[in-house]
């Protein structure tokens, strides 16, 4: 990449990424290799593979990879394909098993990776032991229930350096419940003809909002809630490409925070929770987990939703013009059932993929992928909020924390904790 695809000019607070970012071939490519096959990838959620035997397939950054409860009680990330030729061994997307089997030519793994069986051993010299096929297993880790992978035997980070600035807001969602977080069964597998930087560009732009999601502002209005101010809150830069937006309380959060959009009988009950939480963690903190909305991205494919419902999404590329989208639904384990039924509809009817939302989305990112086509403007901007000490929500400092590290990388540079936002403000001074 001889000419810059990011042009951060911070002495004119200007912020552009070439539109080639988004198109080109050979840019996708190397994003695999220099981004994907290097970063720590979100996997899954531990309460995914609850119990030893647990398992779910899917693919992460492009390679299908078997998330696995053994027996012993360790969770593993293994390579999904057999030591013998290659077949994917898993094909379920999630189950409970003591052992693989392949079905190509029936070798068995057990739940912890080991070779075990091999029908018709006598075709195998005394060379061949069992111990040297065991599956392929990935670096893993967790933090606070998230499973992280990386391909990269050099990562030099452990995962929660990786994730830096993020844990505060993870945590903020950890906390949502006493007895443990639980994705709600089912995922919601979608996509899009765009590229996948940017549904992590809308996923935490909330200047989009009022613009692009008429229908569901006057939704709620008819409902009697109020929607999210248009100015407010703010955005950080979390380093290392992680950034996040943060609302002051308006939507409704089932959680513990009722607004008219809500059955009024469930109101006493948010209430208590919300009295609950003040008492754990202290006013201040309980109304940020409780009454605050986040979008929370982490580098490089990863976004938590956490305002209406709590949400996981996923994004992959797949190929420079096309993206493959799966978003579950994060609950607390020991929520009131009826309030685990408001949460799912008010998750498919805002974040679903036939919701309110997610469909304004999609449709306007394609058209951003088509814009593309025209070519003669070369550049998208991305500096707003350059000027400001605290960015609002409706400004762009997360996605510029993105690109700064997605640049990093592409240029071959490990990436580094930079507290770039500084260096924004230094520009900002000076004018
Ligand atoms: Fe799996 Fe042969 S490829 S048993
Ligand atoms: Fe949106």
């Amino acid at each position: 990449m001889d000419d810059p695809i990011v042009v951060d000019d911070l002495e004119r607070l200007s912020f552009r990424v070439d539109r080639r970012a988004y198109t080109d071939d050979d840019v996708a490519a190397q994003e695999m290799a220099r981004i994907f096959d290097r970063c720590w990838l979100y996997v899954g959620h531990e309460s995914e593979v609850p119990e030893p035997g647990s398992f779910v397939s899917r693919e992460v950054g492009g390679r299908p990879v078997i998330l696995a409860h053994g027996s012993d009680g360790a969770i593993r990330v293994f390579a999904n394909s057999c030591t013998h030729r290659g077949a994917l061994l898993c094909s379920q997307p999630a189950g409970q098993v003591k052992s693989f089997r392949c079905p190509y030519h029936d070798w068995t793994f057990s739940n912890k990776g080991e070779l075990t069986g091999v029908p018709i051993p006598d075709g195998y010299g005394p060379g061949f032991r069992k111990a040297d096929f065991g599956l392929a297993q990935h670096r893993s880790d967790s933090y606070r229930g998230f499973v992280f992978v990386t391909f990269d035997p050099q990562q030099p980070r452990t995962l929660t350096e990786y994730l830096a600035g993020a844990t505060e807001y993870i945590d903020l969602v950890a906390d949502q419940s006493e007895t443990g977080m639980e994705v709600i069964q089912g995922a919601q597998l979608h996509g899009a003809q765009a590229n996948w930087k940017l549904m992590m560009e809308n996923s935490v732009d909330i200047y989009h909002f009022r613009a692009l999601h008429k229908r569901y502002v006057s939704y709620m209005q008819s409902l009697g809630s109020v929607p999210p101010r248009r100015r407010g809150g703010f955005g950080r830069a979390l380093g290392l490409g992680h950034g996040a937006n943060e609302l002051p309380p308006a939507a409704a959060r089932p959680l513990a925070h009722w607004t008219p959009m809500f059955d009024p009988e469930l109101r006493p009950r948010m209430e208590a929770t919300a009295a609950r939480f003040a008492e754990k963690f202290g006013a201040e903190r309980a109304q940020r987990i409780t009454g605050m909305n986040r979008a929370l991205m982490i580098f490089p494919n990863l976004m938590i939703i956490d305002a209406i419902a709590l949400t996981i999404r996923k994004i992959d590329p797949v190929g420079a013009d096309r993206m493959a989208i799966t978003s579950v639904a994060l609950a607390p384990k020991d929520e009131d059932p009826e309030i685990r039924e408001l949460r799912k509809s008010h998750y498919l009817t805002f974040l679903g993929p036939a919701g309110f939302a997610t469909p304004d989305d999609i449709e306007i990112i394609e058209s951003c992928q088509r814009g593309y086509r025209n070519r003669t403007v070369r550049y998208s901007d991305l500096s707003r909020g350059m000027n400001k000490e605290i960015p609002e929500t409706t400004d762009e400092l997360p996605a510029r924390e993105f690109w700064r590290q997605w640049d990093r990388l592409m240029h071959g540079d490990d990436g580094h904790f930079e507290v770039a936002h500084q260096a924004e403000l230094q520009g900002a001074e000076k004018e």
